[in-house]
């Protein structure tokens, strides 16, 4: 076992605690970025002014009328851009446009003293459009060939020998939808300036280190000028991680204008509006099977919906490519990616950062073979399964594949699935109109950024004279526990009950240079380098140790160490070994490890209205040993949660009419944006980790969990597409659409009557 992975006898790490925060969190003393904002005096209030076209010139924009509304101090343009005019990293993203790529885009931002004066200066702007045609659904953008970024091809075997040498074909496309992340906080933004021009930025980001470099190169100074503060937010979920380094930019640069403090924080409809959303996809496919049902070929093409520019679009769509196979050996592969631009939101990192768009490819390519193949699919899915010694298409070993075995095997027993599925048959035979399924579904995930050079991270941990441990380290906090595992690391480490541990907010002036907090990696990056602080220190107290005995307590040690003039706080650093990836080629190991687990879900479905319940759901998931089980049992229930809501519930529109309203978000608010609720909740939700799961290379031997559970949402639509199958004649392949809404649930028990 490494170094990194052993844990101690007694351990913190391990325990069932609940989240830090989680008294704050539910009496409302947790401080969110715009309560801090509310707090602080002479604050200025940005409005954003956001054009009414999907696409267009803008011939003339006068900020003057709005000078006359009471109230208004400032209005930003590109004009007061000293440095880049641009949010992004990938320079397509004017901050301040001159061509409008999308409905509802700012133009300009109004500083007001209320947030109402901005908000009516805001209307007092003029500009002038010339409108231009736009492109909306991917399908248009193929039409039109309106790409943007690198378009990798996976590849290995021979695809056409393995169709060819095929005893069963099949041919499809599907289109299926995004996804909005509806965190609780909508982004937000406090900017203030000292005496020295310096920019203090407290923002609701993933990526604090990139906020930093984006608002430097904005305001045209340099990243030491620049501190970026994220105290926790209230979600991310992926929508953080690029989209809040704009809104940032404008508060720091209304902040230097003014030597005021700036304040931005979006409405809801202007979160959903203006941020950019998961990627819906559109594949087309060709598959060949054996006479047993084993995978032969696959040929694929998956084009992603970007949006307006690329942010995470290429690296989405890698993660996309590297899981298509999902849990299945496929020996012949070929799927070409590429990335529509259309005139929306610029799409970018939601919770699984395409890998559940890859695996829902071939996920619903075994769910409609399944019954022409004449096998159940729960049986297709199994036989299918990579075993020792196999590698995916990208060339890295599947290690530990007999722990999705397990998972599954697991599943089967405790959710009674054989015996349930005969029972559900027989009671579908006796009731014409209500049809229940049942469904059995696997996930394989990657861990680490698919780009090796993310994949460090560091950490600064204090010992104070008394003995109290001040930690920091270079994740952010969105409610996944991050923080939480961490102080159950530092005391692991250290020795020490977690009350003598406190963490302090994440900050670029602490722990610079960070990745984004993404790619569920914050705990196994963040953990080992907090772990190699404080191993550090524990290696310089060893020699006072020895003189003092190893009954000394740790005040005591300490305060002799002290005295000695021993260091009392380190820097950690952590990097993972053994990693490789040619983005070009789309080869290489770029995992440290896979993320194993199964989902059985039970569904019943109406079939006058297509409305449906799901019952019950069990699910078996690998997160190696637990950092901490009661965190780790939130994420899976939420992140399958999360999951069945972008299947089957949640349904963004656009305005895809020639009327006035084109490239419009027609689904601006809760309102019209159907989200899972407690109500969606299964009625009964068995989770379960799996056990004898040590990670050897990760902190304490514990695996990331943050979004492969989203992944587990797939049993809920196999299940339904099983009762779909229930109404119409056996052996037809069901198609269903995505979101499986009730009402496409209906259409397709429908395409079955006639
Ligand atoms: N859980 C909560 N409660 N809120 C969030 O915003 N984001 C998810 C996941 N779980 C999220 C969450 C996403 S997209 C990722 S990548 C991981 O948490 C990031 O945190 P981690 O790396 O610490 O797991
Ligand atoms: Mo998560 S989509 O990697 O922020």
């Amino acid at each position: 076992m490494s170094r990194l992975s052993e844990r101690p006898v007694t351990a913190v790490v391990g325990e069932a605690r609940p989240h830090e925060s989680a008294a704050l969190h539910v009496t409302g003393r947790a401080l969110y970025t715009d309560d801090i904002a509310l707090r602080t005096p002479y604050l200025l209030h940005a409005h954003p002014v956001c054009a009414p076209h999907a696409h267009a010139m803008i011939t003339r924009l006068d900020p003057k009328p709005a000078y006359d509304v009471p109230g208004v101090v400032r209005v930003l343009t590109a004009d007061d851009v000293p440095g880049i005019n641009d949010a992004g990293t990938k320079h397509d993203e004017p901050l301040f446009p001159t061509e409008v790529m999308f409905h509802g885009q700012a133009v300009a931002w109004v500083l007001g003293e209320s947030l109402e004066a901005a908000r009516i200066g805001a209307t007092a702007v003029e500009v002038d459009y010339e409108p231009l045609p736009s492109i909306l659904t991917v399908v248009e953008a193929i039409e039109q060939e309106s790409f943007q970024g690198a378009q990798p091809r996976l590849e290995r075997g021979d695809v056409a020998a393995g169709l060819a040498g095929s005893t069963h074909v099949f041919e499809g496309e599907i289109d299926f939808a995004g996804q909005e992340h509806f965190y609780l906080e909508t982004h937000a933004s406090l900017a203030t300036v000292d005496d020295d021009g310096q920019v203090f930025i407290q923002s609701s980001t993933q990526h604090p280190t990139e906020t930093q470099e984006i608002v430097a190169h904005v305001l045209g100074i340099a990243s030491h000028q620049v501190t970026v503060q994220c105290l926790r937010m209230g979600g991310g979920f992926g929508g953080k991680e690029m989209q809040p380094h704009g809104f940032a930019a404008v508060a720091a640069l209304g902040a230097r204008l003014t030597g005021r403090p700036v304040r931005v924080r979006l409405t809801r409809q202007q979160d959903m509006t203006m941020s950019g959303k998961r990627h819906g996809f559109h594949a087309t496919w060709k598959v060949g099977f054996d006479d047993d049902g084993l995978l032969q070929a696959l040929e694929a093409t998956l084009t992603s919906d970007g949006g307006w520019s690329l942010d995470l679009s290429e690296p989405v769509l890698s993660r996309a490519l590297c899981h298509v196979d999902n849990a299945y050996w496929i020996p012949h592969v070929r799927v070409d990616g590429r990335i529509a631009r259309t005139h929306k939101t610029s799409q970018t990192a939601f919770r699984g950062f395409g890998g559940p768009q890859g695996m829902l490819v071939i996920e619903d390519i075994l769910g409609r073979a399944a019954p022409v193949l004449g096998v159940p699919a729960h049986e297709l899915r199994r036989r299918n399964f990579y075993v020792e010694g196999q590698a995916t298409p990208y060339g890295q070993p599947v290690r530990h594949p007999d722990r999705l075995d397990r998972a599954w095997q697991q599943v089967l027993e405790s959710s009674d699935f054989e015996r349930r599925r005969e029972e559900i048959a027989r009671a579908n035979a006796e009731n014409p109109h209500r049809k229940r399924g049942l469904a059995i579904t696997p996930v394989k995930f990657g861990i680490s950024f698919n780009f090796t050079s993310f994949n460090q991270a560091g950490a600064l941990v204090h010992v104070y004279k008394d003995g109290s441990v001040l930690i920091n380290h270079g994740g952010t906090e969105m409610g996944q526990g991050l923080h939480t595992k961490m102080l159950q690391v530092a005391a692991t480490a250290l020795g020490l009950p977690i009350e003598r541990v406190r963490l302090a907010p994440t900050r670029t002036d602490k722990v610079p240079n960070t990745s984004a907090t993404a790619a569920s990696s914050g705990a196994d990056l963040n953990g080992a380098a907090v772990k190699n602080a404080c191993e550090q220190i524990i290696a310089r107290l060893a020699p006072v140790r020895a003189q003092l005995g190893v009954a000394t307590t740790w005040e005591e040690l300490v305060r002799t160490a002290y005295h000695e003039r021993i260091q009392l706080w380190a820097a950690g650093f952590y990097k993972t070994e053994g990693l490789s990836w040619d983005a070009v080629a789309a080869r290489g190991e770029p995992f440290k490890y896979f993320a194993y687990g199964v989902a059985a879900a039970e569904v019943s479905v109406d079939g006058f209205t297509g409305a449906y319940e799901v019952d019950r759901v069990d699910i078996v998931h690998d997160v190696g040993d637990s950092l901490s089980p009661l965190v780790d049992i939130g994420q899976i229930e939420g992140g399958f949660v999360q999951g069945v809501g972008w299947l089957t519930l949640e349904d963004l529109r656009w305005d895809v009419s020639d009327g006035p309203g084109r490239g419009r978000l027609t689904t601006p608010s809760a309102s019209t944006y159907k989200l899972p609720s407690l109500s969606e909740m299964p009625a009964d939700l068995r989770v379960t980790l799996l056990d004898r799961a040590t990670e050897d290379g990760a902190v304490y031997g514990s695996k990331a969990v943050g979004e492969p559970p989203l992944m587990l949402a797939f049993s809920v639509r196999e299940a339904l597409r099983e009762a779909v199958a229930a109404f119409r004649p056996p052996g037809e392949s069901v198609e269903l659409a995505s979101p499986a809404t009730p009402e496409a649930v209906f259409w397709a028990i429908e395409g079955g009557r006639d």
